[in-house]
């Protein structure tokens, strides 16, 4: 990780998260935040219902709030839909898009991330755009081209290496306490900034985050990588004093 592009941990709380839990964990990771720099940038993702409570709750702080999701309109007739103008509406800087749960929960193809991306930054929000292989193109060897066609399918041309963090989640990590090697995260990593830097200009400088499995014990050893610029945490962002310890391993 080099200090040129800030780290940005980002957790991913997903459908998880009442009133009463969710605003607490938010209060303590800010209240920590405010104590000190850690070093990186910092955005809480909770579900839809607490973005705009979160935010209210941590607003004297530098932790920002982020959506999971939006649809690619401002507006209309799309019920359980929520918009990226909404979102920016209730406090949201960043928006989380293309995660493969939702690719698998809910059948989202490039294309339909791509457009999603799009209205993220026509509204101003920073797109958190995930990609990342399946085992089966992993055991196969194929885990660099799945990868490449996300990114191309999925990265819009409105795209700004300021405006959008690419974060690369391997789906056979996410929840399962698995992860690659140190090299294999190295490698994928290298590989999307010079994707990036072929696709948007200035695009090396884009910040590229982990996600799967990132834990206090292995934080440290996948942040120290040289293209690793943070991590996108979901199970280890829901206890306080778990996610603080990742964020305290970008130093
Ligand atoms: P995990 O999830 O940290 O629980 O593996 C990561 C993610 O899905 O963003």
């Amino acid at each position: 990780m080099t200090q040129a592009r800030r780290p940005l941990i980002a957790g991913n709380w997903k459908m998880n998260g009442l009133a009463a839990t969710g605003l607490a964990l938010a209060r303590d990771i800010a209240a920590w935040r405010e104590a000190g720099d850690p070093g990186c940038d910092i955005v809480l993702c909770p579900p839809a219902t607490l973005v705009r409570a979160v935010g209210e709750a941590i607003s004297d702080s530098a932790v920002a709030v982020g959506g999971q999701d939006c649809h690619p309109a401002e507006s209309g007739a799309h019920t359980g839909d929520i918009s990226a103008p909404m979102l920016l509406d209730a406090g949201c800087s960043y928006v989380i898009l293309g995660h493969s749960e939702r690719r698998q929960d809910h059948g989202e193809t490039n294309e339909l991330v791509r457009a999603k991306v799009e209205a993220a930054l026509r509204a101003g929000l920073i797109a958190i755009l995930c990609v990342g292989e399946s085992a089966d193109e992993r055991d196969r060897g194929v885990a660099l081209g799945a990868v490449a066609r996300q990114l191309g399918g999925s990265l819009p041309e409105a795209a700004r290496p300021d405006r959008v963090v690419v974060a690369y989640e391997p789906v056979w990590a996410i929840g399962t306490g698995r992860t690659p090697t140190h090299p294999e995260i190295q490698e994928m990593h290298a590989h999307l900034r010079a994707l990036l830097g072929r696709a948007m200009t200035g695009g090396e400088a884009t910040r590229l985050l982990y996600g799967g499995s990132v834990k206090p014990d292995n934080a440290r050893g996948i942040l120290g990588l040289p293209d690793v610029d943070g991590a996108l945490v979901g199970g280890a962002s829901l206890k306080a004093d778990d996610f603080w310890a990742i964020v305290q391993s970008c130093r």
